[in-house]
């Protein structure tokens, strides 16, 4: 604290919202009133169309949803081009930022701020990004671009796009099911941010462009890559003791653990873990999931049970690993996160324009008095 004021506006409420409600000391993430942990188990489109339009579709709705998803998932050559153009050693985050801001100069609606307008452009850009980063992925490697496959759900189409092969029925439903933990999680930075944007009344590729950029943080969405990069260079189980003492000796963060906003386990972390086992069976090999366990059996006897913390695997912990087994690289994994959040921001940003005053706190003065 300084002063009276919380740093990082800690535990200030800055607005009301109906999206998303979250416990952070019994461990409860609700979308539009649903359990996380019951949607994981859903469609992808589902779940966009229910924080989008505040309930879940009956079956017309969401095969109406859904088509117009799958319709909206080719990207043109002159995208292709530009991503092409991208330096092939930057983050796909970076790349996909590009490609969302040259999509916006396309869109005959770009300055029209209407609801409906907006809804539209939030539907394009759900559908666009996996077919950025997968376009931007196939190139870098020297790749030929593969078209969407429209009879595939969201989740499966993006790793077709990626590898060039149809996924198994697991990673299918793991993808899908890492979309819909990561689609939305209240007034996170880069919610915020995007709901800042909106609040000026600029447009919504603006606003989710805030959103991305903010995610891409190392405290925020970039904690995915750094726990995907932690797990190579530990490399296996036995070395796990050493990696974390050195983190807890030299007072640095173990990336993929503490929350602003969780006192306890992360729901979706939960889920996240079941879905790294059940992965890492398939593949018939323990070694990453083995290695995370590890991390997180000395975290909790460092954090918890010795300093008494309440530090635990966030989202970004486990996630990580079943991104490992979906052989998605490090340097893919934040734009594989914005694919899913892409949704939460939309709705975020629909809900500010559908009710706006312009977000603009104070700032309390310390710097010199010259006069
Ligand atoms: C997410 C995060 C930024 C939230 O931080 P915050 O609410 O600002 O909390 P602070 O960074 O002030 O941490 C509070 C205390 O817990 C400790 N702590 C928090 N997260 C920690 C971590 N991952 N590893 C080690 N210690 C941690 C801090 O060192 C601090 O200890 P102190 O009170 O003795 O100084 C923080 O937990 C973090 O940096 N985690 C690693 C990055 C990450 O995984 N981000 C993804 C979030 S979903």
């Amino acid at each position: 604290m300084e002063g009276n004021m919380p740093r990082g506006l800690e535990n200030i409420i800055a607005l009301e919202s109906e999206i998303t409600f979250i416990d952070g000391e019994q461990g409860i993430l609700k979308y539009r009133g649903h359990d996380v942990q019951s949607l994981s188990s859903h469609s992808y489109d589902e779940v966009s169309y229910l924080l989008i339009n505040g309930r879940l579709p009956d079956k017309f709705e969401l095969d109406s949803y859904s088509k117009k998803l799958k319709q909206e998932r080719v990207i043109g050559d002159d995208a292709i081009a530009i991503l092409k153009f991208c330096n092939f050693n930057i983050e796909a985050m970076d790349a996909l930022r590009t490609a969302v801001s040259y999509m916006s100069h396309c869109d005959p609606e770009l300055n029209d701020n209407s609801a409906e307008a907006n809804v539209n452009k939030g539907i394009r850009m759900i559908a666009k990004f996996p077919t950025m980063v997968a376009v931007f992925s196939r190139q870098r490697r020297g790749l030929d671009v593969i078209q969407p496959d429209l009879s595939l759900s969201h989740g499966a189409n993006f790793l077709y796009m990626l590898k060039g092969s149809k996924p198994t029925d697991l990673e299918s439903r793991v993808l899908e099911s890492d979309f819909i933990l990561s689609a939305d999680h209240e007034l996170n930075p880069s919610a915020f941010t995007a709901r800042t944007i909106a609040s000026t009344l600029s447009d919504i590729y603006s606003s989710v462009i805030g959103g991305l950029c903010a995610l891409k943080g190392p405290l925020h969405g970039g904690a995915r890559m750094a726990v995907m990069e932690m797990i190579d260079e530990i490399g296996s189980p036995e070395n796990a003791e050493r990696y974390v003492m050195d983190k807890v000796s030299n007072k640095q963060k173990l990336m993929g653990f503490g929350h602003r906003v969780y006192k306890t386990y992360d729901p979706r972390a939960r889920v996240y873990k079941q879905l790294a086992r059940e992965i890492a069976i398939e593949s018939g090999n323990m070694l990453w999931f083995d290695i995370a366990e590890k991390i997180e059996e000395i975290a909790y006897r460092e954090f918890v049970e010795n300093k008494g913390k309440p530090i635990y695997p966030n989202v970004d912990f486990y996630s990580a690993v079943v991104y490992k087994y979906l052989d998605i690289p490090p340097k893919l994994a934040t734009a594989v996160f914005a694919i899913g959040r892409s949704s939460g921001w939309i709705a975020h940003c629909l809900e500010q324009y559908s009710d706006n005053r312009l977000i603009r706190p104070r700032a309390k003065y310390v710097g010199p008095d010259l006069d």
